[in-house]
């Protein structure tokens, strides 16, 4: 049984199990603060040695607190993100990199375009290559962040069949940074955003499960009772390709950063998750 240290700032309740740990917080908000607080204290400390520090950086709704929370602390607390160095997990491939959806607009409307982080320090797939281009890119990706000292950190939510990236079922767990097949269920939750199923991009390019879990240390954000029951399956289920989230378990320096609401379905299993 490992603890938890008592957070630097907010005081989330905690559930107790091997690992990963597992933190549920009243709000969002308080979650998010909690840890905003401890990537700054990253990115400040590594100033302060002159280094870089890397970070993983996830897309969708669900971390969309934090990146706001990120740049009220760069306007109002002076944090630079002057070292910072960044790769994201994935993008969807066939949309001119322009397009609203794509995950480089998403990331720059939402955070880059509010934060010092130097145009060169970041990096996302590019979706726009020709077929026979994509391999070599995507060894380039993975290339790329290995010579940037590799993941200090990795932010992630988790989608609708538990995936995370765009790792849909049947992710071998040591897999790579590769184009995939979306998942009818995940084309499905996007298309609202797209305005319709047709529009959405049947395939993407992604960090593979292996190129995740060889971060150092990763945060996964899961709001509301719609992410309860993956959860679940993540948290408390097989370690399975099926469920490429459930390759956490085994992680030994993650935390699951939840809403009450998001952990419903674990309060309810005692058994396996004891509430401090
Ligand atoms: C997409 C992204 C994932 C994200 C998921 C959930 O599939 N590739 O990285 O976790 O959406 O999105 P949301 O946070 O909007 O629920």
């Amino acid at each position: 049984m490992r603890g938890i240290g008592t957070p630097a700032c907010g005081v989330p309740l905690f559930l107790f199990m091997s690992f990963p740990s597992i933190r549920v917080f009243d709000s969002r908000d308080v979650a998010v603060r909690e840890l905003a607080c401890e990537v700054s204290e990253l990115i400040r400390g590594r100033a302060a040695q002159g280094r870089l520090v890397v970070l993983g950086l996830a897309t969708g709704n669900t971390p969309l607190p934090f990146y706001q929370e990120l740049i009220r602390l760069h306007r109002h607390e002076g944090l630079s993100f002057a070292n910072v160095v960044t790769f994201n997990l994935d993008e969807y491939l066939g949309l001119a990199r322009e397009h609203p959806e794509t995950y480089w607009s998403f990331m720059h409307r939402h955070l880059f375009d509010h934060i010092d982080v130097p145009a060169s320090h970041i990096h996302l797939p590019s979706g726009t290559l020709p077929e026979a281009a994509i391999p070599a890119h995507c060894a380039e990706y993975e290339a790329s962040i290995h010579d940037a000292g590799g993941l200090d950190f990795q932010l992630l939510g988790i989608g609708g069949t538990g995936h995370i990236g765009f790792n849909e079922p049947g992710s071998p767990k040591d897999s790579r940074t590769r184009c995939v097949q979306l998942d009818e269920i995940t084309r499905r939750d996007a298309a609202p955003a797209f305005g319709g199923l047709e529009w959405v991009p049947t395939r993407a390019i992604t960090m593979g499960c292996g190129t995740i879990l060889a971060a150092r240390r990763i945060a996964l954000l899961a709001w509301g009772t719609k992410k309860a029951s993956i959860l679940r399956a993540a948290l408390t289920g097989p370690i399975t390709e099926q469920v490429s989230a459930s390759f956490l378990q085994e992680h030994p320096n993650t935390a699951f950063y939840l809403d009450r609401s998001a952990a419903s379905a674990l309060e309810a299993r005692r058994e396996t998750c004891q509430v401090s």
